[in-house]
């Protein structure tokens, strides 16, 4: 079986200069499938609000609905490292809740690691997860969970106050203990200038080619999410047009006879089944 990838092979790939790759997975047979075409790490993201359950934003995601894909996707794994977001208000509240709930996403449901948001605001609360020795990776730029505070989802980071802020919080966020940072929606001039700064590895989502690794939300990279697309994925399949194609198949075969046919259909001696008219 492949070596495992751990927070130490995070570590390692910045060392060597080796790329790093990131996607979203919500459930098990997807998360296998990604597993096994050798995806580094899955994130049990946030986004499943959006992307699985239909919601307009992230911000009704809860603890539970977490760990309940956050299971489904471990089960699936066994390379890749499993990373576990945290939810909003799930590490807003107090320091003790936030380990609580970081650590549930360890305890119940499989999680190797734990993603957050935020930088300052957020540094004791980083702080005492570490302590409590689960591990971080931090997420700054465009952070999905304060979209009513941004006014919308928005580039972030292209004034020079709003750049040098970012910059600082990576740099606090480093200090704090986060293992990884994600850089989301920013301009890759700045994503480059922070991963240089960093010692930790940056994964980029909307950041430019000079992160250490990359992140897309699996249902954007395969074309399958189309409700929106933001203007950083890239499409690597139109998943979208086979699924409605097959479904319309399937459909006329239901009405024309042609499925199911006899190599999909269990069959019964006539003896037997005579003695029940
Ligand atoms: O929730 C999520 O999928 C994320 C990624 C977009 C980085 O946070």
């Amino acid at each position: 079986m492949a070596k495992k990838f751990t927070v130490s092979s995070f570590q390692k790939a910045k060392k060597d200069g080796e790329k790093i790759s990131m996607l979203t997975a919500y459930d098990y047979s997807t998360a296998k499938l990604l597993d096994e075409a050798g995806a580094d790490s899955l994130l049990v993201g946030d986004s499943l609000g959006m992307v699985m359950l239909g919601y307009e934003n992230t911000l009704q995601v809860t603890v539970d609905d977490m760990i309940h894909h956050i299971k489904a996707v471990s089960r699936g794994v066994k390379r890749a490292m499993v990373v576990g977001d945290m939810p909003f208000l799930s590490y807003h509240i107090c320091v003790e809740e936030s380990v609580r709930n970081a650590g549930r996403l360890i305890q119940e449901g499989g999680a190797h690691v734990v993603k957050l948001e935020g930088g300052r605001d957020v540094i004791d609360h980083v702080k005492a997860i570490v302590k409590a020795q689960i591990p971080v990776i931090g997420h700054l730029g465009l952070t999905p969970q304060s979209i009513n505070m941004f006014g919308g989802f928005k580039v972030q980071g292209k004034s020079e106050e709003a750049a040098r802020k970012i910059l600082e919080d990576a740099l606090l966020l480093q200090e704090a203990g986060v293992f990884s940072l994600v850089l989301e929606c920013i301009p890759e001039k700045l994503a480059k200038l922070i991963t240089e700064k960093l010692d930790i590895p940056t994964i980029g989502i909307g950041a430019g080619k000079y992160c250490d690794g990359q992140v897309l939300v699996t249902q954007d990279m395969l074309g399958m999410y189309t409700d929106f697309t933001p203007k950083f994925v890239k499409k690597y399949d139109n998943l979208n047009e086979s699924i409605v194609a097959a479904t319309k198949k399937y459909i006329e075969e239901i009405n024309t006879g042609v499925f199911p046919s006899k190599e999909h259909t269990f069959k019964i001696d006539d003896e037997v089944i005579q003695k029940l008219y």
